[in-house]
């Protein structure tokens, strides 16, 4: 008789725990403790997800300068990505009329999210906008590296889009304003092996020596699939195009083009590159 009391209780209890209320509450408990979890990793991280994603811009424009190996952390002389840095004056632009904005805070002012905001960026015509941007921010950034006679290292934020999304990186010119030193980019949406191609080392190499613009002071970048001869003053502004992604090539030729216009950085180069030789001329004669 107990028993049979003892087991029909076990039976009562088991049932319960089976119950339907019973099975919402124990997922909405794995739920609350699991979304609980979840954020706060996501507090406690996000201060080193922000350094390692200055940290990752900054090797990109200090590659881009021709300044860190390809496959490396450190530069020839060992010395390290924060130290390299510190050569470079970050400052803000005004794209239109080319002159250097202050009162800018430089730490948090991003120009890609400035595109977005009405009052920050201008719609783009059709005609104008080569590099698909649809909005151009008024005020972008660049980073250079002075000296006595001047910019010695000139570094611009680029993007525009390829064939399944934006590219994103950064292109430098070096102290004449119009060689490129080279072109990287930190984010892309291409697919590997074909446009993808973009982040290759060799491709990439191939960009430093190349003039971004033409004897008339036009942006003259061409991606070619057949290189002119060497020596020929078309080979000067030439880059071998990605084979098999004439989308993605047409894309980079397109946004390089458009950075080194008078759109993007094209007026604030032109003003560069006179007050340059007015300070070679004064060192000359000095
Ligand atoms: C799965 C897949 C992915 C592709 N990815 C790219 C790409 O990232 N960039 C690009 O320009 N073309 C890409 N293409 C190829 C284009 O559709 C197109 O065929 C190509 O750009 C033609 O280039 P070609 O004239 O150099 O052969 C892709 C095609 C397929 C099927």
């Amino acid at each position: 008789m107990s028993n049979d009391t003892s087991s029909e209780t076990e039976a009562k209890s088991a049932s319960s725990r089976d119950s339907l209320k019973n099975t919402f509450f124990t997922a909405f408990l794995l739920c609350l403790v699991c979304s609980v979890l979840v954020s706060g990793m996501a507090v406690v991280l996000k201060p080193i997800q922000v350094e390692n994603k200055l940290l990752d811009q900054k090797k990109n424009i200090l590659r881009a300068a021709g300044m860190l190996p390809a496959n490396s952390d450190r530069a020839a002389d060992g010395r390290s990505i924060d130290d390299l840095f510190a050569e470079f004056t970050v400052k803000a632009v005004d794209l239109e009329t080319g002159e250097f904005v202050e009162g800018i805070d430089l730490d948090i002012y991003d120009p890609v999210k400035a595109a977005q905001k009405a009052d920050l960026s201008r719609a783009l015509s059709a005609e104008e906008d080569i590099a698909t941007l649809r909005r151009l921010e008024k005020i972008s950034l660049v980073y250079l590296v002075q000296g006595e006679a001047g910019i010695e290292k000139l570094v611009l934020p680029v993007r525009g889009y390829g064939l399944w999304g934006t590219l994103y990186g950064y292109l430098a010119l070096d102290s004449d304003l119009t060689t490129i030193t080279g072109l990287g980019f930190y984010s892309h949406k291409e697919t590997p092996g074909l446009g993808g191609e973009v982040d290759n080392v060799a491709w990439k190499a191939s960009w430093s020596g190349v003039k971004a613009f033409t004897e008339q002071r036009t942006p003259g970048v061409k991606l070619v699939k057949q290189r002119s001869p060497a020596g020929s003053m078309n080979a000067d502004y030439e880059v071998d195009a990605l084979s098999g992604a004439t989308f993605t090539t047409r894309g980079v030729e397109n946004l390089v083009n458009f950075w080194t216009g008078d759109l993007g950085f094209g007026r604030f180069i032109q003003l560069q590159s006179q007050e340059q030789k007015q300070q070679q001329n004064t060192l000359a004669q000095g």
